[in-house]
């Protein structure tokens, strides 16, 4: 029977926060770019096939959809897509060198809905910073989710981080992704005809 696997992690609870990933092993020469909480990574196994110079890294907090992704990389010999256990709000630093990484993409990521589960989300200053210091000069952050209060949220987040300018201009959002690859829940989206609300910043000096 296959595993069940659980829907949602708080990711504030002890044991997510501590931080235990050692740094990843990552070849030098190759741009890397990083899903955050990449669930089944549908997006990076289709960003694998649309631009294969790039490493593909999953990061992801359950270790159910850790292992299938990496059984799934394997299965198809897709040596550029590989998933790796952590949490994003704790365990970035230690897993990508600074300025290592050349786009972070934050798909649909949880809302958590209720005003008392908001400190879960994910994207908040912090973050915020830390992905300005893990990004090379000129790399990308790229949002998207279909839920619109989220996005503003995010969008003051980015807006409000000094070392990031908007790709389209201040406080605006990017109507059409600039990728081919679709993420498992953006499909869903577009299957149901939702709007989805996309950001994109690139770091400066
Ligand atoms: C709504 S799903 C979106 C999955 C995928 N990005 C997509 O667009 O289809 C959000 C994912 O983020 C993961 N996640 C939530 N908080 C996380 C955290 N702090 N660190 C790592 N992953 C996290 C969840 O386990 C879940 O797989």
């Amino acid at each position: 029977m296959p595993r069940r696997i659980r829907q949602h992690v708080n990711p504030l609870k002890l044991g997510y926060v501590e931080g235990m990933q050692p740094a990843l092993r990552l070849r030098a020469g190759r741009p890397i770019e990083v899903e955050l909480g990449c669930a089944h990574a549908d997006f990076l196994f289709e960003r694998a096939a649309e631009d294969p110079a790039p490493l593909y890294v999953g990061v992801e907090i359950r270790a159910e959809m850790v292992r299938r992704v990496n059984e799934r990389a394997a299965r198809l010999g897709v040596e550029s897509v590989c998933a790796v256990f952590g949490n994003v709000n704790a365990d970035l630093p230690r897993l990508f060198p600074r300025a290592s990484v050349a786009r972070f993409y934050l798909n649909f990521p949880d809302p958590w809905f209720k005003r008392r589960h908001h400190k879960r989300r994910v994207l908040n200053p912090e973050l915020a910073r830390t992905l300005v210091g893990t990004l090379v000069p000129h790399g990308e952050v790229f949002f998207q989710s279909d839920v619109f209060d989220l996005a503003l949220d995010a969008m003051e987040v980015l807006e409000r981080e000094p070392a990031l300018e908007n790709v389209v201009r201040p406080w605006a959002f990017e109507r059409m992704s600039p990728f081919r690859a679709r993420s498992r829940r953006e499909q869903q989206s577009e299957r149901k005809e939702r709007r989805v609300w996309r950001l994109r910043y690139r770091r400066v000096a």
